[in-house]
C-alpha cells in the first residue's frame, strides 16, 4: 500500500509540469481562432496543429511577442476575406509565455513527413535566376504571395501569406511537403496544388527558403 502510495506521488510530481505546459494554449484560447487537430472547422485564423513541422522556434518565440502581419487581406476564412483592410490586433504574450507556448506549438507534429531537404546543394545563380522566372511567370505564385526580386525589392500580390522573411520562418522539410500537396494539411485552403516535379519542387522550396527580410533592399 505504501509503496503505490509512494508510486502515485511521484508519478504526480514527474507528470505534473507536463500536465500544466499542456495547458497554457487552452488557457490563452488560442483555440478560439486557431484549429489546435485536424478535424476541426476551418477558423479564421491559420492552422497551428502543425506548428512543430511548419515554424523555427526563433521565428515563432518573436512573433507571440510581437505579432505581425503576414497576411494583409486576412485569411481565407476571416468574413472580411480581400473586402479591405484586415485588422490583425493578434493577443501579444509576455515573453514567459511566449516561451512556454513555443515550446507546446513546437510538439505538435504532422505524421509521416520524411525530409527530403538535408542534402541539397546550394542554387546556383543560374537556378535563382530560373526560379524566380517559374516563381513569377511560369506559376504565377507572385500574383498571391509577396516576395524579393533579384535587386531585393518585395513585390507581389497579398491574397497569400506573405514569403518575403519565410527563410526565417518556415522549416524547409515543411515547405517541400506543402509544395508537394497543401491539402494534406487542410482541404479548405486556397492554395492550389501544383504538378511540379520533384526537381522544381525542392529547388522552389530552396528558393523560398532564401526569402529573408535582411534581405530587402
Ligand atoms: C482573435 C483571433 C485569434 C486569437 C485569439 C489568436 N490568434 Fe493567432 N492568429 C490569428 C490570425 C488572424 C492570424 C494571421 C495573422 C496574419 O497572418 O497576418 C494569426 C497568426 C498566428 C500565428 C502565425 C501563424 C502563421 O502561419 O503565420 C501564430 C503562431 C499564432 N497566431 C499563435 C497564436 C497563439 C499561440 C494564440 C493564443 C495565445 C493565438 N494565436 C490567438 C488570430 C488569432
Ligand atoms: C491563388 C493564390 C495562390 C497562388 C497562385 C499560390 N499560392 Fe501559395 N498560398 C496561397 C494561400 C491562400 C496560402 C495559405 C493557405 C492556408 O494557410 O490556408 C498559401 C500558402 C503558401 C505557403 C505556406 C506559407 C505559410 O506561411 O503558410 C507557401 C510556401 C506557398 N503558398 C508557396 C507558393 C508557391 C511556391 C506558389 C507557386 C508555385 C504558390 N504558393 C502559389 C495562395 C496561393
Amino acid at each position: 500500500m505504501k509503496n503505490i502510495l509512494f508510486l502515485l506521488i511521484s508519478l504526480f510530481f514527474i507528470l505534473s509540469p507536463v500536465l500544466s505546459n499542456a495547458s497554457l494554449i487552452e488557457e490563452k484560447k488560442c483555440s478560439v481562432c486557431h484549429r489546435l487537430s485536424k478535424i476541426e472547422v476551418a477558423k479564421i485564423g491559420p492552422d497551428l496543429f502543425y506548428a512543430g513541422n511548419k515554424f523555427q522556434p526563433t521565428w515563432l518565440l518573436q512573433y507571440l511577442q510581437n505579432p505581425l502581419t503576414l497576411r494583409k487581406a486576412g485569411t481565407g476564412f476571416n468574413p472580411g476575406f480581400l473586402k479591405g483592410e484586415f485588422n490583425n490586433s493578434h493577443p501579444v504574450l509576455s515573453k514567459k509565455d511566449a516561451i512556454q507556448i513555443s515550446q507546446e506549438l513546437m510538439t505538435m507534429i504532422f505524421p509521416n513527413m520524411p525530409d527530403e531537404t538535408s542534402n541539397l546543394k546550394a542554387l546556383s545563380k543560374g537556378q535563382i535566376a530560373k526560379t524566380k522566372y517559374e516563381f513569377e511567370r511560369t506559376f504565377s505564385c507572385i500574383s498571391c504571395h509577396q516576395s524579393l526580386n533579384l535587386a531585393g525589392k518585395p513585390r507581389g500580390g497579398i491574397s497569400g501569406p506573405s514569403l518575403i522573411d519565410a527563410g526565417n520562418r518556415l522549416q524547409a522539410s515543411w515547405v517541400a511537403h506543402w509544395l508537394k500537396n497543401p491539402k494534406m494539411f487542410s482541404e479548405e485552403n486556397r492554395m492550389p496544388i501544383y504538378k511540379m516535379d520533384d526537381e522544381t519542387r525542392l529547388r522552389f522550396t530552396q528558393f523560398i527558403m532564401a526569402l529573408k527580410k535582411e534581405n530587402v533592399r
